[in-house]
């Protein structure tokens, strides 16, 4: 091995040499991505974060390096000082931004060897996301996550600029605090020097944004690590990154106006295409009726229909029965599905069921008519009218689901996502931004028999619907927005209460009482008491963001050390054991079972 000199220090990226540089005398760095011995020359091709390029080793022109050569394998590390030149002819690599040339090696240093490594890393490895969380600082050398990596810095720049340049401050908020009540469970910590007590850790700064509000910072904008116990999927980690922003003396289309400046920033910046504005925007309530998801993926078709005052009053006990309970009856048009095998039909009821569906009716389209063995049910005009309304056309399948109105759109969303993608329906090269506007204030809670705020309580109702409060609060809108990308929330928020008399009422509907209110957040109360402005904001999840800029299937991809499933990190083992002393000083008796 050989002792890292000033000499070896690079004097440019292996990855970005091009024809331009021919003749130059360079050094490059990097790691043995392929070693290849063509009997006397050998080919090297060095890899650094920009990309990797072929070195030639020639044993008469450089005897020297070329007896180090032989002990070369893959991922070790090399500085290599040699002159760039043109490929022979016929040995070009179109494939490689550096193809074209290649560097031939005068003098080559080993500065370290690298064990044989666990999995290869190419882009399509074939390796298990759990040898590659585990050996993670190999899994990051490859190129396509390198990639990843630099649109992520990218798009964190973007927005730090973006929100500079509009006045915003970048304010740190404390990790170590009280729990904010955004609905998930809290990490707690435990407090050494307050024996018994613990900090919790910020769901999301949403109540010291606020305060930040009250103290007159107007415009606050911050990129902030947030930490929620929630059970994990593949777009949520337990501890995950917000672009978070709060404004004051603004209304909705303040924040809608300056939010879709930010998106047309970054994705010029990161995607380098542009975005069209104003961004379409959804009611809670449209997006539920057309789509069964308040946050659609707008890429493609395949609305839904409803059917309930056509279909209720046949023979058909299921459907009436619905009906009369208040439920509704609704489909999607599946396109070309007509001759579907009794065996597909049932996997198409199989997706609905996950949404809670009890079942799935279906009908065929064909030239003469509506085919289905449920048509007996129905008077021909109801089915002529069916057909109609569904805009079928021979060789369609007719899917409806009759149910709650939630069952039923929970159902027809996903039968919807599930068609689309097997209907090769979504271009994945299409950005739809869209948001999603006037969710309801309240969700009932039906475990614990009340209301619950759907946003978080500080949430401000809508001011036509304030009267509602009193009547019908199930029915009360907000003024809450989320923005989604590709059928993804990337972010949410809301006009914030800033009177108390609007929030003590809203304590009182979630039923929270002034001692328990004040126990929870007495904090924000009091401030919200000295002169709060009016004042609302949103958050965005940068890791979101940065999954669907990279076409990346996982949050795990782009956040450099992931949690699994399980929320643990295979790399390090975290979660584990501490001491008992470490425990002992904390005051904390751990009761769980010894873990093996
Ligand atoms: P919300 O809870 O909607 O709002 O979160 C904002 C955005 O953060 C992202 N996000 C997540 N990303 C990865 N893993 C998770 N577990 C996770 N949870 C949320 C989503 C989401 O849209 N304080 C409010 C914002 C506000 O009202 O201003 C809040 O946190 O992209
Ligand atoms: P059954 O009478 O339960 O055998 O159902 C007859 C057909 O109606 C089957 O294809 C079921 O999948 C379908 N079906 C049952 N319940 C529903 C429902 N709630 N909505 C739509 N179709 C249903």
């Amino acid at each position: 091995m050989d002792t890292f000199l000033p000499e070896h220090k690079r004097t440019i990226h292996c990855g970005l040499l091009r024809p331009d540089h021919i003749c130059r005398e360079v050094v490059l760095c990097g790691w043995v991505h392929r070693r290849r011995d063509h009997g006397g020359l050998v080919f090297v091709d060095l890899r650094d974060r920009e990309g990797l390029v072929q070195v030639v080793i020639n044993p008469e022109a450089s005897p020297e390096a070329h007896a180090k050569a032989d002990a070369l394998r893959v991922e070790y590390v090399l500085s290599v000082r040699g002159v760039v030149r043109r490929r022979p002819a016929g040995t070009e690599n179109a494939n490689l931004p550096t193809g074209e040339v290649e560097v031939a090696a005068s003098t080559l240093a080993i500065l370290n060897e690298s064990k044989p490594i666990p999995f290869s890393l190419e882009d399509d490895t074939d390796a298990a996301e759990s040898v590659r969380l585990k050996y993670r600082y190999l899994d990051l050398r490859r190129p396509s996550i390198q990639a990843m990596f630099t649109a992520r810095a990218r798009l964190a720049r973007s927005v730090r600029e973006y929100f500079f340049e509009n006045g915003f401050l970048e304010i740190e908020t404390p990790v170590l605090t009280k729990s904010t009540p955004e609905g998930a469970r809290d990490y707690l910590v435990p407090s050494r020097v307050n024996a018994g007590m613990f900090y919790a850790l910020p769901q999301s700064p949403q109540l010291f944004k606020q305060i930040l509000m009250v103290s007159g910072f107007d415009r606050y904008a911050q990129i902030v690590k947030c930490f929620r116990d929630e059970d994990l999927r593949a777009d949520r980690q337990p501890e995950f990154t917000q672009i978070d922003v709060e404004m004051s003396f603004i209304d909705r289309e303040d924040i809608f106006a300056m939010m879709e400046g930010l998106m047309s920033r970054v994705f010029r910046d990161v995607l380098g295409k542009g975005v069209e504005t104003p961004i379409p925007r959804l009611s809670y309530r449209e997006a539920m009726d057309r789509f069964g998801v308040d946050k659609p993926d707008t890429r493609f078709g395949l609305e839904i229909t409803d059917y309930t005052d056509l279909l209720s009053d046949g023979s058909f006990r299921v459907f009436s029965e619905v009906a009369s309970k208040g439920g509704v009856i609704r489909g999607i048009t599946a396109p070309g599905l007509a001759e579907s095998s009794r065996s597909e039909i049932a996997a198409l009821e199989e997706v609905a069921k996950i949404g809670g569906a009890a079942g799935l009716a279906s009908f065929k389209v064909t030239a003469e008519g509506l085919s289905s063995p449920l048509a007996k049910f129905f008077r021909e005009e109801q089915l002529a009218r069916l057909r109609e309304k569904s805009l079928a056309k021979p060789g369609d399948l007719l899917l409806i689901v009759a149910d709650g109105f939630d069952v039923a759109c929970a159902s027809l969303g996903r039968l919807r996502l599930h068609l689309g993608e097997k209907l090769g329906m979504i271009d994945p090269s299409l950005h739809h931004l869209l948001w999603v506007t006037e969710f309801p204030l309240l969700e009932w809670d039906k475990e614990e028999k009340r209301w619950g705020a759907m946003h978080h309580p500080f949430t401000a109702p809508l001011d036509e619907d304030l009267p509602l409060l009193d009547t019908d609060p199930g029915k009360v809108r907000a003024k809450a927005y989320d923005m989604v990308l590709n059928g993804s929330e990337i972010g949410g928020g809301s006009i914030r209460i800033h009177r108390k008399d609007v929030q003590s009422r809203m304590f009182q509907l979630l039923d929270i009482g002034p001692e328990a209110a004040r126990l929870k957040f007495g904090f924000l109360l009091e401030a919200l008491e000295f002169g709060a402005p009016p004042h609302g904001g949103i958050a965005f999840g940068l890791d979101r963001l940065a999954m669907i800029f990279s076409g990346a299937k996982s949050l795990r991809d782009v956040i450099a050390f992931p949690k699994t499933q399980k929320a643990t990190c295979l790399m390090t083992d975290a979660p584990s054991a501490v001491d008992v002393k470490q425990l002992r000083e904390l005051s904390i008796r751990v009761t769980a079972p010894e873990k093996k």
